[in-house]
């Protein structure tokens, strides 16, 4: 299909981008995508892309699967939307119970949003509401992890708060302590592990009476340049959670459906959080769908009654959207039927082999790989952003669409990518990295 040249002229001229420099809008120096099939994305003159990034890490299968675009289709001709507030609809209460029984422990209800940022908001709300309602109002502070990233609506900023993206806000949010895990690989066991958590513990437990709940991204901070550290923290911050009675809630909408090579991140430390939120690859990025998963203990506490009324008035128009449902559950049967989960493991290795030939390249000052996740952090300066540019227009040369987050520069695929297109991918980015990430003054 041809499409009207006065397109980029519309664009310019009406389209809010997010997250994206008012320099680059206008300069409009990008593909103009018009159809989606499998790792590609494929613009109006038939170029094919490699989708390096699954579309800000969301489409886990790819573009346009098949299965996916039958249940969509399906679901659209029988029943578009109905709301789950005071009705119900098979597709959510089937999703509802899936998502259930793929947590560690029995007893959980599911409250749909759309986009992970309302999940988080409800997780927040529901944390705070469920102290409410045992009697401790004075319960409403939450600890998150330094340089967080929870998505972009006021309660997820508050616990998300980063000062490049948020400096405007900041009179707006509500007061969250942040404490800093060290980095290391998710997988490591750092020996001086209780030392290095001991000031953080403190710092928790000072807080503990008016603490809601701790809000963490489990083991990569993805907005962070996908910062990285160890499992046994995050354990360590789950007993700090129990030991407290702060709700742990776990942000698994970038981590979460086998980005890490199990089904959520937090498996590799063994927990079993209060409240799970879950958004992006949900659907296999096929539609917008998020949830928020919430321990029955918590969900107990929202009760109405003689004594009180302890509703929880928080819901979203698109709540449990039937189309959402659908592509949701065929995501969980393609996941099964198709090993999803064991074919990242395989896909690991390769893109670790070859991304880690960098370690110690000029100009490259750390790789991180772990799932399907490498990232390479370049080493800083002022012609930083110059350098990252390069490497992604280099790359979108070669057909490879990636979007450096700061001094990072990193893949992360749809979770089905073939073997050989990753190898290839993985190369081109070596290679360019090699060719551009070098500072002016270390050449
Ligand atoms: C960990 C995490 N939480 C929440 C969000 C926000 O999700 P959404 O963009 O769907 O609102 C993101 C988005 O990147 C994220 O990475």
């Amino acid at each position: 299909m041809r499409y009207p040249m006065n397109y980029r002229d519309l664009d310019r001229r009406h389209l809010w981008h997010p997250y994206t420099r008012r320099s680059a809008a206008e300069a409009q120096a990008w593909p103009l995508i018009v159809s989606g099939e499998g790792p590609y994305l494929i613009d109006d003159q038939g170029r094919r892309y490699v989708d390096a990034t699954a579309s800000w890490w969301s489409c886990a299968l790819g573009h346009s699967h098949p299965r996916l675009v039958r249940a969509i289709q399906d679901q659209a001709a029988t029943l578009q939307h109905s709301i789950t507030g005071n009705l119900s609809h098979p597709g959510a209460i089937e999703l509802a119970a899936r998502l259930a029984g793929l947590m560690p422990s029995p007893g959980r209800h599911v409250l749909f949003a759309s986009d992970g940022s309302c999940a988080v908001e409800q997780a927040v709300k529901i944390a705070v509401q469920s102290h409410h309602n045992l009697g401790h109002p004075e319960r409403h502070g939450f600890v998150a992890l330094s340089d967080p990233y929870h998505g972009d609506t006021l309660g997820s900023v508050s616990v998300g708060f980063m000062d490049a993206f948020h400096r405007p806000y900041r009179n707006l949010v509500f007061p969250v302590t942040q404490v800093t895990l060290p980095a290391g690989h998710p997988l490591s066991e750092p020996a001086d592990a209780e030392a290095r958590f001991a000031p953080i513990a403190e710092t928790i437990r000072a807080r503990a009476d008016a603490l809601a709940g701790i809000v963490v991204e489990p083991l990569v901070q993805g907005a962070a340049g996908m910062r990285m550290y160890p499992a046994v923290y995050l354990r360590m911050l789950a007993d700090l959670a129990r030991e407290t009675g702060a709700v742990l809630i776990v942000d698994e909408v970038a981590m979460g459906y086998g980005r890490t090579g199990r089904m959520f991140a937090f498996e590799h430390a063994g927990i079993d959080p209060d409240i799970v939120v879950m958004g992006k690859g949900i659907t296999g990025g096929a539609t917008p769908l998020s949830a928020t998963v919430v321990k029955d203990r918590i969900y107990d506490t929202f009760t109405d009654g003689p004594d009180g009324d302890r509703t929880f008035f928080h819901g979203h128009t698109w709540s449990g959207h039937p189309i959402g449902c659908a592509a949701a559950l065929e995501t969980l049967r393609v996941y099964e039927e198709e090993a999803i989960l064991e074919g990242v493991s395989e896909r690991v290795q390769t893109l670790d082999e070859t991304v880690q030939t960098l370690d110690g390249a000029p100009g490259v000052r750390d790789v991180r790989v772990f799932g399907l996740i490498a990232a390479i952090e370049l080493e800083p300066g002022p012609d930083l952003r110059r350098r990252t540019d390069a490497i992604r227009d280099t790359l979108r040369e070669q057909s490879i669409l990636i979007r450096p987050l700061g001094p990072v520069v990193y893949l992360c695929p749809p979770l089905n990518i073939p073997m050989v297109m990753l190898q290839d991918t993985a190369e081109k980015v070596v290679r360019a990295v090699h060719r551009i990430a070098r500072p002016p003054s270390s050449r």
